[in-house]
C-alpha cells in the first residue's frame, strides 16, 4: 500500500508580540486572569496576509523535504482566515510559491482545518490522486477579531506552518484518523459578519461580532477530543503507553491537561505552545509539530497523537507514525518583509477601523440566521 510520509516541515511566525499587558491597555482584563484561565502570556500579530504567512511556511517545508516547488501537485490551505472567498486562498499561496503544477484547495473546519487537511491529503496520496502534497495550517485572526470583546480577544493569535506529504512505500505517515462533528453545538462559536449570509444586508465586512460560549465549548472540546483519541488508538491497536508525543490543538492549557489526563498521557509527552502563541486555530498543531522537531523531541519512528477541535464544533484525533528522518534536507531563503509597527500599534489600527461609528451590537445578525435555522427541514 502507498503511504503518505511527512518529509518536510516549516513554520512562519509573524515577529510582532502582543502581551497580556498590551491587551489590558484597551480591555478590562489582566495578566493574572488570562494566564490562570488559559495559560497564555503572549501571542503574535501579523503584518502580512495569511497567504504570505502560508506561502513562506510552505516554501520552508518544501526546502526541508529537499524538493522543488514544481514537484508539488497539491496545495491544501487549512484555515478559516481567507482574505477572499473567490478566488480561494490556496491559489494565492500557489501563486506566491510559483508552484504552477499544483491543484489548490481550501479546507475550512475552523481550528481543525490543518488536521482535516492532513487526513484528506494523506488519503489522496494513498489513493494515488496526489504524489507530493503541501498542507498548510494558517490563521490571521487579528483581522477579524472583535477587539472590544475580552471574552475572545485575549485568546487568539496569528501564525502558520506547513508540512510536505510524499507517496512512500515505507510504513508510516497518518496511520489512523477519527473525525467528527458535534453540530448541535454549532451556535456556541460563530463569527457574525463573515460570509455570504451577511452580504448585501448593510454589514460591513470586517465589522465582526463573535458569539462564543467558552465554558460550553470547553466541555464539548474535551469530550470530542477524548472520544476521538480513544477511538483512533483503539482502532490502531495502540495504548497510551505507546504514544511518544501528543501534539494537540492549543486552545487552552487546561483543555490540554484534561485531554492528556483522559487519554492517560503524561504532560511531559505533550507539546505545549499556548503560552507564547495563544490559540492560532488551524496553525496550532503544525506550529507545535515544527517546534517539536526543532527541539529534537521527535525521534525516528515516533508515534504521535494529534487531537483537535474547532467551530462547528468539529473534532478529531489523528495518529501519525514518523519516518526515519528528523532533520531537514534543505533550507529556504524565503523571509517575511520586516514589520514596521508593534503588535499593539497594529491592533489599535484595526480597532480604529473596526468601530468607527459606534456600531449597534444587536443589529448584526444575518437574515438567513434570524429567520430560520440554517439547514432545518
Ligand atoms: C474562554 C475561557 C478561557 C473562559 O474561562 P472560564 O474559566 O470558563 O471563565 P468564565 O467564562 O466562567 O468567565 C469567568 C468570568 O471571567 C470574566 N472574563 C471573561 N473574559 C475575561 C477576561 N479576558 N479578563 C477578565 N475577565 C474575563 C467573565 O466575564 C466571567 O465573569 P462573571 O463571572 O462576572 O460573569 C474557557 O471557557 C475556554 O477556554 N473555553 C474554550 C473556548 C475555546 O478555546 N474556544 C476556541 C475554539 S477552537
Amino acid at each position: 500500500m502507498t503511504n503518505a510520509a511527512i518529509t518536510g516541515w516549516g513554520a512562519c511566525m509573524p515577529p510582532a508580540v502582543l502581551t497580556n499587558a498590551d491587551l489590558s491597555t484597551f480591555l478590562d482584563t489582566n495578566d493574572e486572569w488570562i494566564t490562570s484561565r488559559t495559560g497564555m502570556s503572549e501571542r503574535r500579530i501579523s503584518h502580512v496576509s495569511a497567504q504570505e504567512l502560508g506561502a513562506v511556511s510552505a516554501a520552508r517545508a518544501i526546502a526541508c523535504a529537499g524538493l522543488d516547488v514544481q514537484d508539488v501537485d497539491l496545495i491544501m490551505y487549512g484555515g478559516c482566515s481567507n482574505e477572499e472567498v473567490v478566488p480561494n486562498s490556496a491559489s494565492g499561496v500557489q501563486l506566491l510559491l510559483g508552484a504552477t503544477k499544483a491543484a489548490s484547495v481550501d479546507i475550512n473546519t475552523a481550528c481543525t482545518s490543518f488536521l482535516y487537511g492532513l487526513a484528506s491529503a494523506s488519503a489522496m496520496i494513498q489513493s494515488g490522486m496526489s504524489k507530493v502534497a503541501v498542507v498548510v495550517g494558517v490563521e490571521l485572526i487579528s483581522r477579524y477579531m472583535d477587539w472590544s470583546n475580552r471574552n475572545v480577544a485575549v485568546l487568539f493569535g496569528d501564525g502558520a506552518a506547513a508540512v510536505v506529504l510524499q507517496a512512500s512505500d515505507e510504513p508510516g505517515g497518518v496511520i489512523g484518523t477519527s473525525l467528527g462533528c458535534d453540530a448541535e453545538a454549532r451556535d456556541t462559536l460563530r463569527v457574525r459578519g463573515m460570509g455570504a449570509g451577511y452580504t448585501g444586508f448593510g454589514v460591513t465586512y470586517g465589522d465582526m461580532i463573535w458569539d462564543f460560549d467558552g465554558p460550553n465549548i470547553f466541555k464539548r472540546a474535551v469530550r470530542g477530543m477524548a472520544e476521538a483519541s480513544d477511538k483512533v488508538m483503539r482502532e490502531a491497536g495502540v495504548t497510551a503507553d505507546d504514544i511518544d508525543l501528543c501534539i494537540p490543538h492549543q486552545a487552552n492549557l487546561r483543555i490540554l491537561e484534561s485531554v492528556a489526563k483522559h487519554a492517560g498521557i503524561p504532560m511531559e509527552k505533550v507539546i505545549v505552545t499556548v503560552q507564547k502563541y495563544g490559540n492560532m486555530s488551524a496553525a496550532t498543531v503544525p506550529v507545535a509539530l515544527v517546534e517539536a522537531l526543532e527541539q529534537g523531541r521527535v525521534k525516528p519512528g515516533s508515534l504521535m497523537l494529534m487531537p483537535g477541535f474547532g467551530g462547528g464544533l468539529t473534532y478529531c484525533s489523528l495518529l501519525v507514525r514518523w519516518g526515519q528522518r528528523v532533520t531537514p534536507l534543505g533550507t529556504s531563503d524565503r523571509e517575511l518583509r520586516p514589520a514596521t509597527k508593534t503588535a499593539l500599534e497594529m491592533v489599535n489600527e484595526i480597532r480604529s477601523k473596526q468601530d468607527p461609528h459606534g456600531r449597534s451590537r444587536e443589529g448584526l445578525m444575518a437574515p438567513v440566521f434570524s429567520d430560520s435555522k440554517v439547514g432545518a427541514a
